[in-house]
């Protein structure tokens, strides 16, 4: 059998990328689409006394990690297997690692040593919570653990080398893309639309948290960003201030309209009110969820100032796509300040009560709902009021 060589890259003097890249992955969590496959970055930090890996990769794919630690060291002389978050994709290959090392020790958050065990079942002694601010020397080289808790679960730790100034945070400022290039120099700007719309999908319920730890690196001289998914940074000022706008939910001038239509009623609505905004100058993106994935929409959620929903009746309520979709963006906690609602109904209405009940509690205004039976002709004027307002409102906030 002919052996695939693995790659390793070096990012640092006895710092490799030991990670994998997954180019056929095309959905997270059963939930988020990956267009562009993902990856799962590893790190093997040799110091002069101790050897650190630092993440591992997503389940099936231990053995080319394993292989590819093979190539710098032997993998039994890992001694602290760094688990800076314990979901899955990082921390499953971790306890394969383990399981091959001498005399190894897991290191995380007290939390993260729970979710060790009876998620890994691997058993108390091989595991070792380390404090806030905690730092651990491997001769030549220090790691400090700072504590992050929720990027993405409640135990999430960050990473940092303080002599080569290398940040290791997991899932924090990571993006979806398996790509033969490996920095963000090499990337451009598609890289932080891809890693917008990661923070939208991954990061976004959980903006206080991000902002806590964008105030808690501050502090540190950080030259590079090496996250466990996507390519890694070399300019992290670029991507650390995004996170910082991000997270303060500092939105556009521009309004996102989620809709679905059946009969083509609601689509005219929707023509209607986007044309409606674009000519009072606001830019306006519309979505329609039978062609469009989550994570075009996740992407828009994180900075558009208002979200116009657009959807027929359904059985007494929204279009189950919509009714799916608003029950996520909630959950998503999008900074949105303005509201609005669109619906088309056959012989009975029930979307816009049903959906304002649902979106309840954003913390957005709700400018207008309009509420159509069949397909509509002078209700457009209607929506043409609601498009100037929803416009207004947008340009003086
Ligand atoms: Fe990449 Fe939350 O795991």
């Amino acid at each position: 059998m002919i052996k695939t060589p693995h790659k390793t890259r070096k990012i640092a003097p006895e710092i490799h990328w030991v990670g994998v890249k997954d180019w056929n992955r095309r959905m997270f969590d059963r939930l988020i689409p990956l267009p562009n496959g993902t990856s799962y970055n590893s790190y093997l930090v040799q110091g002069n006394e101790k050897i650190a890996l630092i993440d591992g990769v997503n389940p099936g794919f231990e053995d080319k990690l394993e292989e590819k630690v093979q190539q710098l060291i032997d993998p039994k002389e890992i001694d602290y297997f760094i688990m800076n978050h314990a979901e899955p994709d990082h921390a499953s290959a971790i306890s394969h690692m383990l399981s091959i090392s001498n005399n190894g020790k897991i290191l995380t958050t007290e939390k993260g040593k729970g979710l060790a065990q009876s998620l890994y079942h691997i058993s108390e002694d091989k595991i070792r919570a380390v404090e806030d601010r905690e730092t651990l020397k491997l001769g030549g080289k220090t790691l400090k653990f700072i504590h992050a808790p929720w990027l993405h679960w409640p135990e999430t730790m960050l990473t940092y080398c303080e002599e080569e100034e290398i940040l290791f945070p997991c899932d924090f400022f990571g993006s979806h893309l398996a790509t033969g290039k490996f920095f963000d120099e090499e990337l451009g700007d598609e890289l932080i639309n891809l890693a917008k719309s990661y923070y939208g999908e991954i990061m976004m319920p959980f903006s206080k948290m991000v902002g806590r730890a964008l105030d808690k690196i501050k502090q540190l001289d950080i030259s590079t960003i090496a996250p466990s998914h996507g390519p890694i940074y070399k300019d992290p000022e670029k991507i650390m201030n995004s996170y910082r706008k991000w997270s303060e939910g500092r939105v556009e001038k521009k309004a996102l309209i989620i809709y679905i239509s059946m009969w083509g009623s609601t689509e005219k609505l929707v023509e209607t009110i986007s044309e409606t905004i674009a000519s009072e100058g606001i830019e306006v993106t519309p979505l329609n969820l039978a062609t469009t994935d989550l994570g075009k929409l996740a992407e828009e959620l994180v900075d558009s100032a208002g979200i116009i929903i657009g959807t027929p009746t359904v059985l007494g309520g929204a279009h189950p796509k919509i009714h799916h979709v608003a029950y996520l963006a909630k959950k998503l906690n999008p900074p949105a300040k303005f509201l609005g609602i669109v619906e088309s109904h056959g012989w009975s209405g029930g979307a816009v009560s049903q959906l304002s009940e649902m979106l309840g509690g954003m913390d957005a205004e709700v400018v207008g709902a309009i509420d159509v039976l069949g397909s509509p002709r002078e209700e457009l004027d209607e929506v043409v009021s609601l498009g100037k307002n929803f416009s207004e409102k947008i340009r003086n906030m």
